[in-house]
């Protein structure tokens, strides 16, 4: 039985005094992570306060982004060694912001992804096809490349412990959501490709979210489907209101 991870990622929001409010009312609210795991991918500048806010809770703290080297001139950049020396226990990588936006290639993520597992971090990989392609009937393509590329040279135990979003783009801040049965479709393929070349057990093991206009009033039909373990939750992470619901919904 694979148990659901509800991970936030509140994306470049937020004032350091919301971020605390948030964790604040949040922190002990969230179920026990014997019943699901609970994460908040907040930006870097408030990482380590939230880290220290939520020791000893069952809320664990993520970041959203790293560099894959481990120190030296990349201005701008966190490395992996930082944000482990802070207790961030998860990376979300390869969102299809980073992709589209700053350029990331599959070969950045696959080293990002290996980065992490060097450091003791748990990767959230992200993948998913734009309208373009869903309509060019490319989804299944593009999806089983990018995970393929990001997966790469992984251990059975490394692709165990790894976490793969699937976010179509068309569904991101959208309104838009997948239906529950096509986002399962093409997460159930997801776990087809990883079977492809890990152990039965560690593709078995493998979580799979979906991403893209998650909600309280969605987020159940969604989660009860076979191969969907959690979700990767923007706009309706953001009050903690709402994402107390969503963690409920994954015990
Ligand atoms: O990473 C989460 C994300 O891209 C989905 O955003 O606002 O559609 O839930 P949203």
């Amino acid at each position: 039985m694979r148990k659901q991870v509800i991970a936030g990622n509140w994306k470049m929001n937020k004032t350091h005094r919301e971020a605390e409010d948030f964790i604040q009312t949040a922190k002990n609210e969230v179920p026990s992570a014997d019943q699901v795991e609970s994460v908040v991918c907040a930006p870097f500048p408030f990482l380590q306060k939230l880290v220290e806010e939520t020791e000893g809770t069952n809320l664990e703290i993520g970041a959203q982004n790293m560099h894959f080297e481990e120190s030296g001139a990349f201005t701008g950049e966190v490395s992996p060694v930082m944000l482990k020396e802070l207790g961030v226990k998860y990376v979300v990588l390869g969102h299809s912001e980073r992709r589209e936006i700053f350029k990331e290639t599959d070969e950045d993520v696959n080293k990002k992804v290996h980065a992490a597992f060097k450091h003791g971090l748990t990767p959230i990989i992200c993948v998913g096809e734009s309208l373009e392609q869903r309509e060019a009937d490319q989804t299944m393509d593009h999806v089983e490349s990018q995970v393929k590329k990001a997966l790469e040279g992984l251990t059975n135990e490394q692709c165990a412990q790894t976490i793969i979003a699937y976010e179509p783009i068309w569904a991101i801040g959208t309104g838009r959501t997948a239906t529950a049965e096509q986002a399962n479709e093409v997460c159930t393929h997801i776990r087809e490709v990883v079977s492809n070349f890990v152990n039965a057990d560690a593709a078995d093991a493998v979580r799979i979210q979906y991403g893209g206009s998650v909600k309280p009033a969605n987020v159940d039909e969604l989660l009860s489907q076979s191969d969907i373990d959690g979700a990767l939750v923007g706009g309706a992470s953001l009050e903690a209101d709402s994402f107390l619901k969503l963690v409920e919904a994954g015990k």
